[in-house]
């Protein structure tokens, strides 16, 4: 659409908003700001407002439903998008992910994620994009422009310096203006001025000692004032305290619902005379530009009157994913794979661990596994396939073998509904109860059905959940008590671990009958009502030491052993941190045997975050897939077999905990001080002089590339590069700026842009890369302004952080 055109809808639009609010009572405004209930704002029929809808976000969108029922395409982890350092990628996402949303009845998707990966202890660190601002930016603008292209709103997240999760309610972090202006601030300020994103949404921890969700400063003055963000502001669920200093500090929309500080608290406050009743206008107002945006608001025309071309998720899953993955070590071109025998190795290759943990978590209809990927893609006889090592230390939920569904009873023992229960995990919210059941009449909900063992010999079941439960298997009523919360997170029973209460002698092929019937008590003090428990199971455990053997045997017999060694989610996931990088159980152990007995070992990491890989020099290729959606599989076997290259650089850089520079997570007196100030990432590795196992930007294709020539003028340059392999190929150019003269306050290094550059065997190719103003400019704390420091720079075009290729200097 035209400017002008763009400018008469959005005063078109507001004058509609205008009108709405002017025949709003007081009651009904502040209802408006407050969640209903676990994901929905109310209606309000009196203006012509429908219920504004909200889901998470980021690598789909699971709806109202937390059930694996309601089916979402699965994208792979935000860290894989960055490595595709490819915008464009991101923008075709967001264009599915707005097709997903509006399938789902959702206006409005709470992402991205743009924290940045300043420890790589952080445990939602695969959540996020990168260590870096400027990529992380780039990323988090063509994902937001694609989601909104589909008239769905977007709430980028989570503002501002949420980048761990130990204490996360509570955390103050004190960050310097200069570092918050120059890494933590510059995602969300370079997404709205390129994107115009319609949300945000304000994070848990405090910052130099205001809460986010009440400050002001950051919120009202920095990114509404300075920057003209128009959007609206969320709280992360449970963040809004108080209800002054929430509408005071900019916080428009209080969630979940229905108990929230906003509400009938705030419509109090202003006849108290303690909140001004132009603050909360200003909040409605806001709220309903949104509404009229995404379509909801009677007279009003939604932004995007036609959705873009239907998008086809599962091929752009399997897409994304292979350009994802980075090859950080190929001895002797081992990938492509040659023809002959593959010995395929490892837990996680059958049973994939594709998407990260948390509120991230969606239900994907299938997935795609390694082991299905290569049995499909290889030819009939040449792959085998051995577990290895098994890293998962606990049960997972129950899934392979079940038949399952839940009964709803009243305290007389009635049955009062039932539903379908595709696995073992009961995730209901708010209202989404089955036909004929309410939160008033519901006493216990029962799991039940049958369970087919897949092994002979002793299988372990067990209890997710708070609450009073009774576990039934084969007829004997093994567990009948109350299990616990261990920890005061509200979503300890979301995110916590299962307890084991089982143990039954199966016989293979032969079903038995299983319960597991939960007491439903909801507390009173709690935002929103949600019934959540899961059975969970594991197989009966082999010896490990077996395990490895039988995997060296097999690795032995083949032309190649491919390992895939996987984190667990309880090593990365949302709401805690990590203690080490080391990959869980005997994997490292299983990775140099295997290598031992075949020295065309590849290893294949899936890893939503920097792991420890200590064994690197000893196999002949390491791949990274990070967590890599439903169909990574699929996308595996396309980049093994050597149908496409791996296109994927590391958007953060991989080295040992010993080595990082910057891990403190955990706050000390409820304080965690960011005393690297601007220097994480590559930045502090570079200040530190140490070598990372692999670094910011590295990752080989399948082709080689000369770097021909380099052409500045200290705002853009332009960079010349040949394609000198065998086959046609994409680089991703980088270009780094370094201040001539060292200088201990700046980085030695910035990235300052990127392009993706595809040629054919032999062809050459021409890359502009812009150099924004930024590049040359640091915060200065003094005059609380940014300044262009003048002087001699180096610019490089580079392959990775330390992989420099032409160098030029210019005076700016
Ligand atoms: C997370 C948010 C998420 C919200 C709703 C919170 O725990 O921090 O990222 O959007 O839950 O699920």
């Amino acid at each position: 659409m035209a400017e002008t055109d763009k400018a008469r809808a959005d005063e078109a639009r507001a004058a509609v908003v205008e009108a709405a609010l002017g025949r709003l009572e007081l009651d009904a405004k502040a209802r408006l700001l407050a969640g209903q209930d676990m994901w929905t704002l109310p209606a309000l029929p009196e203006i012509g407002l429908k219920s504004l809808v909200m889901s998470d976000g980021p690598i789909g969108v699971r709806g109202v439903r937390w059930t694996a029922d309601d089916p979402s395409v699965a994208l792979p982890s935000p860290t894989a998008l960055a490595a595709t350092w490819d915008p464009a990628l991101a923008r075709r996402a967001g264009v599915l992910l707005a097709q997903e949303a509006r399938r789902k009845g959702v206006h409005v998707l709470l992402a991205p994620t743009v924290n940045l990966h300043r420890s790589p202890l952080g445990g939602r660190h695969f959540e996020a994009y990168s260590e870096d601002p400027y990529l992380t930016g780039e990323i988090g603008s063509g994902y937001v422009t694609g989601v909104q292209s589909g008239g769905v709103g977007t709430t980028v997240k989570h503002f501002v310096a949420n980048d761990a999760e130990t204490d996360r309610f509570t955390v103050n972090n004190l960050v310097s203006e200069r570092a918050l202006r120059e890494l933590y601030l510059a995602p969300f300020e370079a997404i709205v001025a390129n994107a115009h994103p319609w949300g945000i949404m304000t994070a848990y921890n405090q910052v130099n000692g205001t809460t986010m969700t009440e400050h002001h400063h950051l919120v009202n003055e920095v990114l509404r004032g300075e920057w003209g963000f128009d959007g609206f502001n969320v709280s992360d669920w449970m963040a809004a305290r108080d209800t002054v200093g929430d509408i005071e500090g900019g916080l428009d929309v209080a969630m979940p619902g229905p108990r929230t500080v906003y509400g009938a608290a705030l419509a109090q406050a202003v006849r108290d005379g303690r909140v001004a009743e132009a603050t909360v206008d200003a909040a409605v107002r806001r709220v309903l530009r949104l509404a009229a945006r995404v379509g909801i608001l009677d007279g009003a025309e939604p932004v995007v009157t036609e959705p873009p071309a239907s998008v086809d998720g599962e091929a752009l899953a399997r897409e994304i994913a292979r350009r994802s993955f980075v090859l950080v070590r190929n001895e002797n071109s081992a990938l492509p794979l040659k023809a002959g025998t593959v010995a395929l190795i490892g837990a996680a290759a059958r049973d994939a661990r594709v998407l990260g943990g948390g509120s991230a978590t969606v239900f994907p209809a299938r997935i795609v596994s390694p082991l299905d990927g290569l049995t499909a893609a290889l030819p009939e006889g040449t792959l085998t396939y051995a577990v290895g090592a098994d890293p998962a230390t606990e049960l997972a939920v129950a899934d392979q073998g079940f038949s399952l569904r839940a009964v709803c009873r009243d305290a007389d023992g009635t049955v009062i509904g039932t539903r379908s229960a595709p696995n073992g995990l009961i995730q209901w919210m708010g209202s989404d109860l089955p036909e004929g059941v309410t939160h008033d009449t519901l006493h216990t909900v029962e799991l039940t059905g049958t369970f087919t063992p897949r092994e002979s010999g002793p299988h372990t079941f067990g209890v997710k959940g708070v609450g009073a439960f009774t576990l039934t298997v084969d007829g004997t009523t093994y567990y009948d008590d109350v299990q616990r919360p261990d920890k005061d997170d509200p979503f300890e029973a979301f995110f916590g671990a299962p307890v084991p209460r089982a143990q039954a002698e199966l016989t293979a092929g032969e079903p038995v009958e299983v319960s597991l019937t939960q007491v439903v008590q909801l507390p009173d003090d709690i935002p929103m009502k949600v019934v959540t428990f899961a059975l969970a199971h594991s197989a009966p455990q082999r010896d490990p030491d077996e395990l490895i053997a039988e995997a060296v045997e097999a690795a032995r017999g083949a032309d190649t052993a491919v390992v895939m060694v996987a984190t667990t989610d309880r090593v990365e996931s949302e709401g805690f941190d990590r203690t080490d990088l080391r990959l869980p159980g005997r994997q490292d152990e299983l990775v140099r045997a295997v290598a031992a007995a075949n020295p065309n070992t590849v290893v294949i990491v899936n890893s939503g975050s920097p792991v420890e890989l200590p064994w690197r020099d000893e196999v002949a290729a390491v791949l990274l897939t990070w967590f890599p959606g439903q169909e990574g599989g699929a996308a595996l076997a396309d980049v093994l077999t050597g149908a496409h290259e791996p296109g994927g650089r590391l958007p953060t850089t991989w080295g040992s905990l010993t080595d990082a520079p910057v891990t403190q997570v955990v706050p000390a007196d409820g304080e965690l001080p960011y005393t690297e100030g601007v220097f994480i990432g590559y930045r502090a590795w570079e200040q530190a002089g140490r070598t990372p196992s692999y670094p910011f930007g590295h990752g080989l294709g399948y082709t080689d590339w000369a770097y021909e020539s380099l052409e500045t003028d200290g705002t853009t340059a332009r960079v010349r590069l040949r394609n000198t392999g065998q086959r046609p190929g994409r680089e991703v150019v980088q270009v780094y700026v370094s201040p001539a003269e060292p200088d201990t306050e700046r980085p030695a290094h910035r990235l300052a842009g990127f392009a993706g550059a595809e040629a054919g065997p032999g062809e050459s190719v021409e890359v502009t890369v812009e150099l924004p103003r930024r590049t040359f400019e640091v915060w200065d704390d003094t005059a609380k302004a940014w300044a262009f420091v003048k002087g001699s720079y180096e610019i490089t075009a580079a392959r990775s952080i330390s992989d420099h290729r032409l160098t030029a200097t210019i005076n700016v």
